[in-house]
């Protein structure tokens, strides 16, 4: 496993030593008149909270204007919580401007793509790329810093909140600016940025870099490669952000470790966190839940996404919920048990840490209908007395703190880059999803009780029995060459429709398609041919396509066809396939086919590739095992995702948490239900 960056784990205060999970919530103690505080302590005590997440919305609070600071109160908060052995992780305030500032200053106000500006009255209502924004946030940084590098409660820095969540896409004239210099760095010359843009086609060659602009609302389709490289620009825009406020942060308090929270959760696509992740001391992220069938496989598959671009590290889970959130259609509560067992996935995937939005639900705001730690009905609520027992089931993981994820034997590999690029218009179908794909093969994998690690692209793969890359559309010349090596070598190789298609500058590879991938696949696809919405094929195999088909010929002896069409416009032709190189393979799934058919396929690869299961039995697909591990000992994580009891067999190990194992290796988990076995390692 490689660790790309030294990550620094929280220095715990008040002399608290030997492991312990971080357990807490955001705290807006600002919201509240000060006699509420001292029942937010007692609280926080008898739920077993040790940190929170100060100040995220205090701007205005702390500089009420220009030249007034305020810090009597923050003062008060900081020392409060120390004295009741709270830690904090400080947060840079500089999410929300304050209203005195975009009065003085509306060119820090974000311009969307047809030119409006966003007025404020929400929050994160600024420029990434505004020098003036920069000036003001920088200096509220110092002065955050400077005041309390010395605070025995300071164990960590909270940079801004979710960079990215409302303004990731700026297409104002500093941004324009900015993605100026961004270009010229990338390309070099006007020349070499006309080749990548493609700017022969539809006389949009360049001849000053002042004709440069972001992808504003333009008469048609923009420019592919431009708004491509827009979307790359606007996640490094933030990420210079972020290193702007961690600079300071790092200069005035060189021991404090300085966190962000990512947002790797469903669709929030704007951040490439892989990136992201080598900037931060360690990574810290944001889930919520996403109602729907595949709600818990989305969580967990965002939870070890997250541990594996921790490289392998603990992460922090900075915020969740205790139950509903208000920013959904409908705003589902959890059912019993969800709480615990959701916070436990995301543990079970490297977290050592469980916050959650927020400590005292708000009385007014945006978000006064959003769960917290502390309901409006109060303390005497299942709520509160989950998060009791939350906190006391996370005392009793200790033993558990500080261990590393145990790699699988098999990964699906998540590229920004072609979830970027293959989600862009103009293509042969509107309604391709990049993530839906790769959570539908990570539901496969958990159906056939199968650990798989989701790695970003650029995870070294050597490592891997079998790769999962779908829809990697997005192939450079190196990776093309990477991935053909990784066969050569006896790897295995699964891949989808719309995969191998374009290089980094989104130009077609020609000779048919999967151009970058077709000699490792063996295939040659003339014509796509994706379908209507409402419209499936059937395959040979008993599975159905929907989405798209491919019109595909084999090109390669040693291909097998795995299944073909029976039915539709290619029927006869293969829509699955699978060369075979020395030890290696490379399979090819033309079509999709969702969760359940998708198990045939993954279940052959698995065979090719000689990966079974850790578990003798996973209840029929109800239970998600992940495993921890330190040098002596690995954690098994057992997750009853299933609404009944189950009874599972051949298991050994002393329990963490949960039931005990009988003799004959037999375990009954409850619905929902968690347990944690520690056994040797062997
Ligand atoms: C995000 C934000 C929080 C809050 C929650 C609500 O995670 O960081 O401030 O708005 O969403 O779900
Ligand atoms: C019109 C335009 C062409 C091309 C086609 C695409 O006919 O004149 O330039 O854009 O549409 O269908």
């Amino acid at each position: 496993m490689t660790i790309r960056n030294p990550h620094r784990w929280l220095r715990w205060p008040g002399g608290v030593s030997g492991p312990r999970m971080g357990y807490g919530a955001d705290y807006n103690p600002e919201q509240w008149p000060r006699d509420v505080w001292d029942e937010d302590v007692r609280l926080m005590r008898e739920a077993g909270v040790n940190i929170v997440s100060l100040a995220i919305f205090s701007w205005a609070r702390i500089q009420p204007e220009e030249d007034t600071w305020d810090f009597a109160w923050l003062d008060d908060a900081m020392d409060l919580l120390h004295a009741n052995g709270i830690a904090v992780d400080l947060a840079t305030a500089t999410a929300s401007p304050p209203p005195w500032l975009t009065a003085a200053h509306p060119e820090i106000l974000p311009v969307t793509q047809s030119g409006e500006t966003l007025w404020p009255g929400a929050r994160q209502h600024w420029r990434p790329t505004s020098p003036v924004f920069r000036k003001y946030a920088l200096l509220l940084v110092e002065e955050l810093a400077g005041r309390y590098a010395e605070h025995p409660a300071l164990t960590a820095w909270h940079v801004s909140n979710e960079l990215g969540c409302h303004n990731v896409y700026d297409y104002s004239d500093d941004a324009a600016q900015a993605f100026r210099v961004w270009l010229r760095d990338r390309y070099g010359s006007l020349d070499t940025l006309n080749h990548a843009w493609g700017t022969a086609f539809w006389s949009q060659r360049y001849s000053a870099w002042d004709q440069v602009l972001p992808p504003r609302l333009a008469a048609s389709h923009p420019n592919p490669t431009q708004q491509l490289d827009f979307k790359r620009f606007s996640s490094d825009a933030l990420k210079e952000y972020l290193r702007a406020e961690r600079d300071i942060l790092r200069r005035l308090t060189p021991d404090v470790p300085v966190t962000t929270n990512f947002m790797v959760m469903g669709g929030t696509k704007g951040m490439d966190y892989a990136d992201w992740a080598r900037e931060v001391d360690f990574v810290s992220n944001d889930h919520y839940v996403i109602p729907g069938p595949q709600s818990r496989d989305e969580l967990s598959f965002s939870a070890n996404l997250t541990g594996n671009i921790a490289g392998g590290q603990p992460w922090f889970l900075m915020e969740h919920s205790t139950s509903a959130v208000n920013w959904q259609p409908v705003n589902l509560v959890k059912k019993p048990g969800e709480t615990i067992s959701d916070s436990l996935t995301h543990v079970a995937h490297g977290a050592d840490a469980v916050c959650f939005f927020q400590w005292r639900q708000s009385a007014a705001g945006a978000e006064k209908y959003h769960s917290a730690m502390v309901p409006h009905a109060g303390a005497d609520s299942d709520v509160f007395r989950s998060v009791v027992q939350l906190g006391d089931v996370l005392d009793q993981l200790a033993p558990v703190v500080g261990s590393v994820r145990k790699p699988a034997r098999a990964a699906i590999m998540f590229d920004w880059d072609s979830w970027w690029a293959s989600e862009q218009d103009s293509h042969p179908t509107s309604h391709l999803r990049y993530h839906p794909e790769a959570l539908n093969w990570y539901s496969a994998f958990r159906e056939l009780g199968v650990r798989v690690d989701v790695v970003p692209a650029g995870a070294e793969l050597a490592a891997y029995d079998l790769v999962v890359a779908p829809i990697l559309y997005v192939v450079p010349q190196q990776l093309a060459k990477e991935l053909a090596a990784y066969v050569d070598s006896g790897g295995h190789l699964v891949t989808t429709y719309f995969s191998g298609i374009v290089d980094e500058n989104d130009h077609a590879w020609l000779g048919g398609y999967p151009g970058a991938l077709r000699d490792v696949l063996g295939i040659r696809v003339e014509e796509f041919a994706p379908l209507l919405p409402d419209e499936t094929v059937e395959l040979d195999n008993g599975t159905t396509g929907s989405l798209w088909t491919d019109k595909m010929d084999v090109t390669d002896a040693s291909v097998q066809v795995l299944a073909s069409y029976a039915s539709g416009d290619h029927a006869g032709r293969p829509a699955i396939t699978r060369r075979t190189a020395g030890e290696g393979s490379a399979t090819y799934v033309s079509t999709r086919l969702g969760a359940d058919g998708l198990r045939p396929v993954l279940d052959a690869a698995l065979g090719a590739a000689g990966i079974s299961g850790d578990l003798a039995d996973n209840a029929g697909g109800a239970v998600e095992l992940v495993i921890r591990t330190t040098e002596t000992d690995e954690f098994w994580f057992l997750i009853n995702r299933a609404a009944h009891r189950v009874e599972l067999s051949g298991l050994a190990g002393e329990p963490v948490i949960g039931p005990e194992i009988a003799a004959d290796g037999s375990m009954a988990l409850e619905a929902r239900g968690v347990a944690v076995v520690r056994r040797p390692v062997e």
